[in-house]
């Protein structure tokens, strides 16, 4: 049984809150926030203080997904009663142990994501440390791109790995997951699908966020 976090870079953002109230109500586990910075990654989305602007609605918890440089400078903006788990990159901490025990400090789960050209190799020094791993199956930066397939065999490996050592994180996919593929993805290892358009791009997120909650349970 996985569960759904929805993307809120596909929703509305004139009906932001709307929207994830939505989802939240159909029953999403998480809300994944999209961070861009416009340097690390190709596009800019939106920061804390959007983020924050949730904080007044009953929703689903927050699953902070950070694509920025230099994540340490903001991750304390992203700490409030709803964060449940903050995610850097891989590719932007050269400290990544430190980053890591920083998030920790404030009581929320840690997360790293590895992009898709980044072998898992490279997380192998902290896999006992982080509460998720998050394994990018798009280049990050924009929503509505296609599933790379390489993503699934890495999960398979990820799951390999936690079980052989016995490891507690939470494996995490993210990009291009739709209806079509969701129960192979899952199948594969995973526990958390992030969707983006496939949620909040199709007009009817209630529906879309059902729909999802029956293939992946
Ligand atoms: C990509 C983001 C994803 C994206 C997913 O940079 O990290 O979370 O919004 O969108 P879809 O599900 O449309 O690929
Ligand atoms: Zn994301």
């Amino acid at each position: 049984m996985a569960k759904l976090s929805p993307s809120i870079l596909s929703a509305d953002f004139s009906n932001l809150g709307a929207d994830v109230i939505k989802a939240s109500e159909a029953g999403a586990d998480y809300m994944h926030i999209d961070v861009m910075d416009g340097h690390f990654v190709p596009n800019i989305s939106f920061g804390a203080s959007v983020m924050k602007s949730l904080d007044k609605y009953d929703t689903a918890g927050y699953d902070v997904h950070l694509m920025i440089e230099d994540p340490d400078k903001y991750i304390p903006d992203f700490v409030t009663e709803k964060t449940e788990f903050i995610t850097v990159h891989q590719e932007a901490c050269p400290h990544l142990h430190r980053t890591i025990q920083h998030i920790k400090s404030y009581g929320v789960g840690a997360g790293v994501s590895i992009n898709p050209a980044t072998p898992l190799s490279s997380l192998g020094e902290v896999l006992a440390d982080v509460d998720l791993v998050l394994i990018m199956s798009v280049n990050p930066g924009f929503g509505g791109q296609s599933f790379i397939s390489s993503a699934l065999k890495k999960i398979v490996k990820l799951a390999e790995i936690r079980e052989s050592m016995g490891y507690d994180f939470q494996i995490e996919i993210d990009g291009g997951v739709k209806m079509e593929n969701v129960r192979e993805i899952v199948e594969a290892g995973v526990d958390i699908v992030v969707a983006g358009s496939a949620v909040f791009g199709n007009g009817d997120i209630d529906n879309a966020v059902k729909d999802f909650l029956s293939a992946i349970r």
